[in-house]
């Protein structure tokens, strides 16, 4: 396209300022997103790190040093992304005492989506027999669910949603190089899920709900963690690489400013937090970061040895195991923080 063709927007805003500004405190009454509740769901299948071994050049004891991985679920073909999306779901709308006519938005962060279009979130709406309301798919790879939940925020504190399902679903084992053991030693499949309902408050950080999402994104690092292919290219379906060294460096450094960032917005400091609930990439990752926030490795919910990187199911599996277990009790103060492909990343501070 000719740029001379397209006419020039207004450069006046079209707008005022005031329009912009926050509008989530409305007569002193503050609309949150509150969390209702979470689930989950993993493939049938585990693949220890022996089992790769067995095929690789490879051992449990480098992946479990480097990573802390030991095993993952890897899916079946009828473990679509689809199908594990609304199981956990149900188990999030369950736990949330909900029905799915509760649900008004329905947010899925995948970069393995079962089909180009419609998208996967759109097939799990209908799964869950919800004919109202919207869905719609956020590729954001391993950050995805924070990017999901800060969507979801923002559209239950405009109004335009007050039942919101959040989910990450990934079958990364269907772009995995299987010969190549630097990644596909690293991935594993399954969903996560939390529904989120309109809720009201003072405002205060005290107050129950999501406090706030921060959200980034640098493109200028987009070679680092990649698919190099999808169905829009039918000469290359895809596989991922990475240069993990560099991604490794990234997610220390990007993701303790993004926790910085939202313990700074909220007035609050690492002494406030009560559990971390990481994206689960690497525990080498994940022990750096729990000890920038001098937190004890007990408060630091972990599920990467069992899991692996189920990139944006990590949190929200993490999140559901810790809540079901009885570890993060209502009132408690969650820091979520994600870094992956793009490069994206971002942090998210829950009051549960
Ligand atoms: O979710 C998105 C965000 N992703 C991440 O945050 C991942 C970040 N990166 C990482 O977690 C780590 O960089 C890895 C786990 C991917 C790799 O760990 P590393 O300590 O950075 O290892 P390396 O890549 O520097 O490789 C060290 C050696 C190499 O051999 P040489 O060149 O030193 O002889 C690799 O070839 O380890 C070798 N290696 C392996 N050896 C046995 C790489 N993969 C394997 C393997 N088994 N699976």
């Amino acid at each position: 396209m000719n740029d001379e063709t397209v006419p020039a927007l207004s450069a006046a805003p079209l707008l005022p300022p005031h329009v912009f500004a926050d509008q989530s405190s409305r007569g002193g009454v503050a609309v949150r997103a509150l969390l209702a509740g979470a689930g989950g769901y993993l493939p049938r299948r585990i693949v220890t790190n022996d089992d790769l071994a067995a095929r690789l050049e490879t051992s449990d004891a480098w992946i479990a040093a480097r990573t802390g991985i030991r095993q993952r679920h890897i899916a079946e073909p009828d473990e679509t992304a689809t199908f594990m999306g609304a199981t956990a779901s149900r188990a999030a709308l369950t736990a949330a005492g909900a029905v799915p006519k509760d649900v008004d938005a329905l947010i899925v962060a995948t970069s393995t989506p079962d089909e180009a279009f419609p998208a996967t979130a759109v097939r799990i709406q209908h799964a869950l027999g919800i004919a109202h309301g919207f869905a719609f798919d956020l590729s954001a790879a391993c950050s995805g669910f924070i990017y999901a939940l800060g969507v979801a925020d923002a559209l239950i504190r405009t109004g335009q949603a007050r039942g919101a399902l959040v989910i990450g679903t990934e079958v990364y084992s269907r772009i995995l190089d299987w010969q190549d053991r630097g990644t596909c030693v690293l991935f594993g499949d399954g969903a996560g899920a939390v529904f989120l309902t309109a809720g009201a408050g003072s405002g205060a950080s005290t107050d129950r709900g999501l406090l706030s999402t921060h959200l980034h994104s640098d493109g200028a690092f987009g070679d680092l963690l990649s698919v190099d292919g999808a169905v829009g290219r039918r000469d290359r379906p895809g596989v991922l690489l990475m240069n993990g060294r560099e991604v490794f460096r990234h997610a220390v450094a990007r993701m303790a400013e993004a926790v910085d960032e939202a313990l700074a917005a909220n007035h609050l400091t690492h002494e406030d937090v009560d559990w971390l609930v990481p994206h689960q990439a690497n525990l080498r990752i994940i022990d750096a970061m729990g000890r920038r926030l001098h937190l004890p490795t007990e408060r630091v919910v972990v599920t990467v040895d069992r899991h692996a990187n189920t990139s944006a199911a990590s949190i929200p599996l993490a999140l559901a195991e810790a809540l079901a277990d009885g570890r993060i009790r209502p009132g408690q103060l969650v820091l979520m923080e994600a870094l992956g492909g793009g490069l994206t990343w971002g942090s998210a501070l829950l009051r549960v």
